[in-house]
């Protein structure tokens, strides 16, 4: 596998970055995650968009333009011979002696690593998969901003780790009041009664791209929804449960914590999940 460093494809085996690079030492830089379809990598703009808003809430300065983050994303993929990919485009703030200054670092490190994309089991969208509302409570807004799509993602593993010990798929952090907020790597919506939630950007959440996807299709279909802040009871009463990523799209939810929601996709996430797999066909046809 080929790998995007700094400007140059190197191999996988040769594509290493120093031990005084800040992404190392502190965790310090942003990423982004796509996914491409018959070579065409899905909302690209937007979250090439995400990514240069996550830079500058660091103090980042990005050292390509967003047409230039494009080529690369292609040219990756193409020096892989991929169609259908699981790409990652990581910016840490590069090389520099210990310290917390950013300024120490004069040249951020830049790299995109593309994968061939590995598809979740079928079973996970026909039945749903287990979540757990973990006890690590996610980042304060005014600490951590989740709307950061960071490398310092500790906050994502505790929660990670708390939730795999409880036989959960997925973790879904509440905030520091007791709100829904998100899981690990993914938003998380249900229905109630035909309408869809789930919870506000002021909660404290990434803002995901999916989500905005799921929402634009909700207007679109007629489906009413709201989103809002949510406790746990919220999320254990509901009719259907689903969390959406890039890589996941739409996934239907079988049990939160030990409430069944149901061992079928219903019927509002179905309908979502249709007309959220037409946009990326409509959206390949048109990007192609
Ligand atoms: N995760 N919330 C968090 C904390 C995330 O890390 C992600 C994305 C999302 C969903 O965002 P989007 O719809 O834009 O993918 C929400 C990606 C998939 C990852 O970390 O690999």
């Amino acid at each position: 596998m080929m790998v995007y460093l700094n400007n140059k494809l190197v191999p996988q085996n040769k594509a290493f970055i120093s031990v005084f690079d800040h992404g190392f030492l502190y965790g310090d830089g942003v990423y982004e995650t796509l996914r491409a379809y018959s070579g065409v990598a899905f909302k690209l703009d937007e979250h090439i968009e995400r990514l240069f808003r996550s830079a500058e809430m660091i103090g980042l300065k990005v050292s390509k333009s967003h047409e230039g983050i494009k080529r690369a994303v292609y040219k990756t993929m193409k020096a892989n011979n991929q169609k259908s990919a699981f790409i990652r485009i990581n910016i840490s703030r590069g090389i520099g002696p210990i310290g917390l200054d950013t300024e120490l670092c004069p040249k951020p490190t830049f790299a995109i690593i593309s994968n061939t994309f590995k598809e979740y089991p079928g079973e996970f969208y026909k039945m749903g998969v287990k979540i757990a509302i973990v006890n690590v409570r996610r980042n304060l807004r005014d600490a951590l901003n989740p709307m950061i799509k960071s490398l310092n993602f500790l906050n994502n593993i505790l929660a990670n780790i708390e939730g795999k010990n409880r036989g959960a798929y997925e973790a879904v952090m509440l905030n520091y009041k007791g709100y829904v907020a998100e899981g690990t790597t993914s938003n998380i919506f249900f229905v109630k009664n035909s309408i869809l939630y789930t919870p506000a950007i002021d909660v404290g959440i990434l803002d995901g791209i999916t989500r905005y996807v799921i929402l634009d299709i909700a207007r679109e279909l007629g489906i009413k929804y709201k989103d809002g802040r949510f406790t746990r009871e919220g999320i254990y009463s509901a009719d259907e449960v689903f969390i959406s990523s890039t890589t996941r799209e739409i996934m239907p939810v079988s049990h939160v914590d030990n409430v069944k929601i149901g061992t079928k996709i219903g019927r509002i996430t179905k309908t979502l999940l249709t007309a959220y797999r037409k946009k990326v066909e409509e959206y390949i046809e048109e990007h192609r």
